[in-house]
């Protein structure tokens, strides 16, 4: 890495669209009445597909190249689903029915930063929205309307660290 120049945290994700932002946002505000811990505000929240950390600036034109060649087939997401995992206090929200094109999305962009030697998070690509963190283990999940979100694209995004919280500007979109 060049002197003077800090690593960018980074991720791929999927970002919603307004009106499915609102609907997440409704039921991360729902959840987390009864579970406690901390909402994702509404301009935060997102579907991970690859988690790369710390990159060097200097590869980010690289990235982008790589990312570029990845296609996206539109699809209808149906979040049918909200769920809690006890190991890390996670509240999500998740589709019973995973879209073909998603896994498909998730394992070629993936395959596209393995081929253009960008490390990135092994963990296998498990489709949720997190909607809260440090939930309280043993609270009842609330009944949810199911939200339909239209992925029509997908997005870089840089992770800034604040006392408040994670800040998530976009870097650059395809679709
Ligand atoms: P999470 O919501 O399940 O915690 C920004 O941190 C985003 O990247 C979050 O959506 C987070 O998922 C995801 N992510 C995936 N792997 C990560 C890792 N190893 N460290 C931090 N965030 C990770």
């Amino acid at each position: 890495m060049t002197a003077g120049t800090r690593p960018l945290r980074l991720f791929f994700a999927l970002w919603p669209d307004e009106a499915a932002r609102a609907a997440l946002e409704r039921w991360s505000t729902t959840i987390h009445r009864v579970a406690g811990g901390r909402a994702t505000r509404g301009e935060s929240i997102h579907m991970t597909l690859a988690f790369l950390g710390d990159c060097e600036p200097e590869r980010l034109d690289e990235l982008k190249a790589a990312a570029a060649r990845v296609r996206v087939t539109p699809f209808d997401l149906v979040l049918d689903e909200a769920g809690f995992w006890k190991h890390n206090r996670i509240a999500w929200a998740g589709a019973t029915q995973t879209p073909a094109p998603l896994e498909t999305l998730a394992s070629d962009l993936r395959a596209a930063l393995a081929a253009a030697r960008f490390a990135f998070d092994p963990k296998p690509f498990v489709s949720h929205v997190t909607l809260v963190r440090k939930a309280q283990p043993g609270f009842v999940m609330p009944a949810l309307a199911p939200i339909r979100w239209q992925v029509t694209d997908f997005v870089l995004v840089r992770s800034v660290m604040r006392p408040a919280g994670s800040d998530y500007p976009i870097e650059a979109r395809w679709g």
